[in-house]
């Protein structure tokens, strides 16, 4: 049984945590858990949803192009779901020149976190690879119009290429980001993840599962992606799951701090090139040729932009 004395100092350092950040303290966690259904945390869900209303309401007169019943009916259930993979939207000659290009700047400004991943920061891309950005080519950007219900930027990014990794090594902890999380960003982000080349199971695709498959899971106990065992086996076999396989191109558009998800593992000799980008909605018109700041991260994630 603790002393008094250490039972003063735990509860004094609580009291302390909880004034600066209540939102990351007990019971709030539990509650966002429980009312939410995802791992990203009370604040990010409270404001991202803010966030998210505030920015259809303001973009209501905007027009997203040519009106598409399509585009429209697409974007309506990536709302609802959170998932959505897109095969066929970009041109196959852009992909390979963005491949390219992409290779390219990757051996000059790109670094190796570990031996099973080579990393390219967004901040990168303007000066070495600038063609990324005509992944955002009419089509892609009037369905992401559509989902956020008026203009958006892009906040951020980056291409990785990611590496067979051993079972042993797998073993020892997490290589990069492979367990099933959401990510703490606010639920008004969404991500894209693009495939530069195929990509088969064997290639280690991304995984993910919906909204009301994340909120199931979650409600029944999933609360960290150190866990193993039963929930993890839940999610590895839940029907909900999306694979991001699929020819060089296809885009996989989601939610990540309200959809569950991981990286994928290649086997042995197979290797997944991909870009990821970091969406958000905002209030200016759509600008998808460079990167700009997400005011809200400052709220929700104490991240303060100034490019
Ligand atoms: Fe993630």
């Amino acid at each position: 049984m603790p002393s008094p004395l250490t039972f003063t100092k735990r509860a004094t350092s609580f009291a302390k945590g909880f004034v600066r950040d209540p939102f990351t303290h007990w019971p709030f966690p539990v509650i966002s858990r429980r009312v939410y259904g995802n791992l990203s945390g009370f604040r990010q869900n409270l404001y991202g949803s803010i966030d998210t209303s505030l920015h259809r309401f303001a973009g209501r007169s905007h027009h997203a192009g040519t009106y598409d019943a399509d585009t429209l009916s697409q974007a309506k259930a990536l709302r609802e779901h959170g998932v959505a993979k897109m095969s066929g939207w970009i041109d196959p000659t852009t992909v390979e020149t963005i491949r390219t290009s992409v290779l390219a700047a990757a051996e000059t400004g790109g670094r190796n976190p570990s031996e099973y991943m080579t990393l390219l920061e967004s901040h990168a891309f303007a000066e070495h690879t600038p063609e990324v950005f005509d992944i955002f080519n009419p089509r892609v950007t009037q369905f992401l119009e559509h989902y956020f219900g008026g203009p958006f930027l892009v906040n951020s990014g980056s291409f990785r290429l990611t590496r067979h990794v051993p079972p042993d090594v797998l073993k020892q902890g997490e290589v990069y980001s492979d367990r099933w999380h959401t990510d703490s960003g606010p639920t008004s982000m969404l991500a894209i993840f693009v495939l530069l080349s195929d990509l088969g199971l064997d290639g280690g695709p991304t995984s993910a599962l919906d909204i009301p498959a994340t909120k199931d899971v979650v409600r029944q106990g999933y609360a960290s992606r150190k866990e193993t065992g039963q929930m993890t086996a839940q999610i590895e076999n839940n029907p909900a799951r999306v694979e991001m396989t699929g020819p060089a191109g296809t885009i996989m558009f989601v939610n990540v701090a309200r959809c569950l998800h991981r990286a994928g593992i290649p086997s042995e000799g197979k290797y997944r090139e991909w870009l990821q980008f970091r969406l958000f909605p905002c209030r200016d018109a759509t600008d998808t040729t460079r990167l700009r700041p997400a005011k809200i991260l400052k709220y929700t994630n104490r991240i303060d932009q100034d490019y």
